[in-house]
C-alpha cells in the first residue's frame, strides 16, 4: 500500500448549473467527493488521498473526510493542473501517484487494479481510457461539419492516471511554465516527449459534469460491484 492518490476537487462545476460545486452534491447520504475518496481508500494499494480544495471552500469541513486519518488536504489552484501540482508538491518520498477527478465517483476497483499493473510496468505511466463509440466530426466555428475524424484510434481519457511522482511533477511544472494547455496529467507527460499507456476502463466511470449525469452516477453507484 504505497500509492498516493491526488484528487483535484477545487473546481466550481459551472456546467452543473448548481450553486453548490458538483463534488459536494449528494448521492444518497454522501457527497460525490466522499463517494470518490472512500472508493479510492477501499483499494488495498492506496495508502493516502490528498485532496486539493479551493481556498474559499465552505463544504469540505462538513464531510466525513475532514477527520479521516488517511486523508490530507492542500490548497487548489486556478486550473485543474494547478490543483494537481499543489497536491504533488506536498508529497515526500512518494514513488507512485495516481490522480483521480473528484467528480468520478463510479470508478471500479478492478479498473484501478488494471491501471496499477500497467503503470508499474510501463516507463511512462498509464491512464484509464475508453474507446470512442460514436462517429466523430470536426466542426467549424459556425457549426458546419468540416470532416469526419477516423475513430479507430480515438479514446476518451478517464481518470485515474498513474505516474512516477517525480516524472509527473517535472512534466507538469514544465508544461505550466511554458503556458501549454494541460487538461489531464497524461498531456503533460506527452508534452515532455513520453507516451503513457492506454488501459481500457469501463464506460461507467463517468465524470459528473451536467445535471443529467447525477441520475446516471446514482444508478452506477447502486448497481456497481466495485
Ligand atoms: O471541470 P472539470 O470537470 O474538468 O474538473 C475536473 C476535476 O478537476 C474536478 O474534480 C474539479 O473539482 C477539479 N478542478 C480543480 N481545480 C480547478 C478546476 C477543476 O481541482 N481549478
Amino acid at each position: 500500500s504505497d500509492i498516493i492518490a491526488v484528487v483535484p476537487a477545487a473546481g466550481v462545476g459551472k456546467r452543473m448549473k448548481s450553486s453548490i460545486p458538483k463534488q459536494y452534491l449528494k448521492i444518497g447520504d454522501k457527497t460525490i467527493l466522499e463517494h470518490t475518496v472512500l472508493r479510492l481508500l477501499d483499494h488495498p494499494s492506496i495508502s493516502h488521498v490528498v485532496i486539493a480544495i479551493s481556498d474559499g471552500d465552505e463544504y469540505f469541513s462538513q464531510t466525513c473526510l475532514k477527520h479521516h486519518d488517511r486523508v490530507r488536504i492542500v490548497s487548489g489552484g486556478k486550473e485543474r493542473a494547478d490543483s494537481v501540482l499543489s497536491g504533488l508538491k506536498s508529497l515526500q518520498n512518494t514513488d507512485w501517484v495516481m490522480v483521480h477527478d473528484a467528480a468520478r465517483p463510479c470508478v471500479a476497483l478492478d479498473d484501478i487494479d488494471a491501471l496499477i499493473a500497467e503503470a508499474t510496468t510501463h516507463a511512462d505511466g498509464a491512464i484509464l481510457a475508453c474507446p470512442v463509440r460514436d462517429t466523430m466530426k470536426r466542426g467549424s466555428a459556425t457549426g458546419e461539419i468540416n470532416e469526419t475524424v477516423c475513430r479507430e484510434q480515438l479514446w476518451h481519457a478517464l481518470t485515474p492516471q498513474m505516474f512516477n511522482c517525480g516524472q509527473l511533477l517535472k512534466a507538469l511544472e514544465d508544461a505550466l511554465n511554458k503556458g501549454l494547455p494541460v487538461t489531464d496529467e497524461a498531456s503533460a507527460i506527452e508534452l515532455s516527449g513520453s507516451s503513457p499507456k492506454l488501459v481500457t476502463g469501463s464506460a461507467s466511470n463517468i465524470k459528473v459534469t451536467q445535471p443529467e449525469d447525477l441520475a446516471l452516477a446514482t444508478f452506477y453507484l447502486s448497481t456497481a460491484c466495485p
